[in-house]
């Protein structure tokens, strides 16, 4: 049977790198019923709601939705619809793993770490308010549950792909409370996990390591600020915003979307490169266990990112987002 995937086009450059995403999956050898679902300025402008009711019941009733990038306006207007859509649907894990890629030059070679982000709270609890005018006041959420929740979800990760290690990264010695509680629900789940190790490090000292040393990590969990920063560092360690994959994960559902915004620099110019949606693509066919046609097109994109002939102006080519895919449908 197909599976039925809710597939948001999203704003800017969304519309053409979905649909780059979309042709390589149809050629993966995995059906797909693909069921078209709108949000962002694009369901704004259509709808009158940047995340339609029937939205949100598109993405909580499919096998997995692919989704590209939505704007969100700086300052004022709506909140922002990734954040929405994580917090009402708890899609509570974002897993971004940041791997060297062939072809692909950058600073390091082998790197191959993963950064798994708290999603549903911290300071992205949305809650803001003006104390007297001059003086606003933000509040950043820490729960037990959700913190022992992401660490779980961290050692899971680590253990399901044989890896060493899981690092805690905070500001405990600041926030004493929020992240000392952080730090503390980590530690109590790796006991759970003993044959995982287990340590932590202070998040200014982390990317420090991570620009100095990146090959000192392996699985690191954190907060969601923390790990929005960090995951667009670790995503420059390997060549940017447009090969860097994310999945954000909750229980029975969820949302395969780049790391990178709507990029409306390059919007409707067919540049962009689809190869972080086509690499969601692949974790999405993994999340639904569809391991050799995930391995077929990962290894159809390391091709062509290696043979060099039909890369974006991203990564210093020419090709635009229709020849770049159509190298990949035909290494695929
Ligand atoms: P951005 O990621 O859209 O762009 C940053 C830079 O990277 C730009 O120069 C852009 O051209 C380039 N870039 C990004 N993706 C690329 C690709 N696939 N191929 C080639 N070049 C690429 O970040 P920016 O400009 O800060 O944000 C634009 C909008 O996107 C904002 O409204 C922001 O809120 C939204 N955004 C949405 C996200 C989502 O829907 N998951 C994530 C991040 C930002
Ligand atoms: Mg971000």
């Amino acid at each position: 049977m197909a599976y039925s995937i809710t597939l948001i086009p999203g704003d800017g450059i969304g519309p053409e790198v979905t649909a780059a995403a979309r042709q390589v999956l149809d050629a993966s050898g995995v059906d797909f019923e693909w069921q078209e679902a709108s949000a962002g300025v694009a369901a704004l402008e259509a709808l009158g709601d940047p995340l339609p009711e029937a939205t949100v019941e598109a993405v909580r009733n499919a096998d997995a939705t692919l989704k590209g990038p939505t704007t969100t306006p700086s300052g004022v207007g709506f909140r922002s619809i990734n954040v929405a859509l994580r917090q009402k649907l708890t899609l509570y894990a974002n897993y971004r793993p940041a791997r060297s890629l062939p072809g692909i030059k950058t600073r390091y070679d082998d790197v191959d770490l993963i950064v798994v982000r708290e999603n549903t709270e911290g300071l992205y609890s949305g809650l803001e308010h003006v104390v007297v005018p001059g003086v606003v006041e933000s509040l950043r959420i820490i729960t037990a549950v959700a913190s022992e929740r992401i660490a779980k979800f961290a050692f899971e990760t680590a253990q399901r792909q044989n890896r060493q290690r899981v690092t805690c990264v905070h500001k405990a010695n600041i926030l004493k409370l929020s992240d000392g509680l952080f730090l503390d629900s980590c530690r109590k789940v790796a006991a759970d996990f003993p044959d995982i190790e287990f340590d932590d490090c202070i998040v200014d000292a982390a990317a420090m390591k991570l620009v100095s040393n990146p090959h000192m990590f392996d699985v690191m969990v954190m907060e969601n600020l923390f790990g929005d920063i960090l995951s667009d560092l670790t995503s420059g360690l390997v060549g940017g915003l447009g090969v860097t994959p994310s999945a954000n994960v909750g229980e029975g559902m969820a949302v395969f979307e780049a790391v990178h915004g709507s990029a409306p620099d390059i919007a409707g110019k067919g540049i962009a490169n689809p190869t972080a949606l086509v690499l969601s693509g692949v974790l999405m066919l993994r999340y639904l266990g569809e391991k050799v046609a995930a391995d077929r097109v990962e290894k159809a994109v390391h091709a062509v990112l290696a043979a060099g002939e039909a890369l974006t102006g991203d990564l210093g080519g020419k090709a635009t987002t229709q020849q770049y895919t159509d190298a990949v449908l035909a290494a695929i």
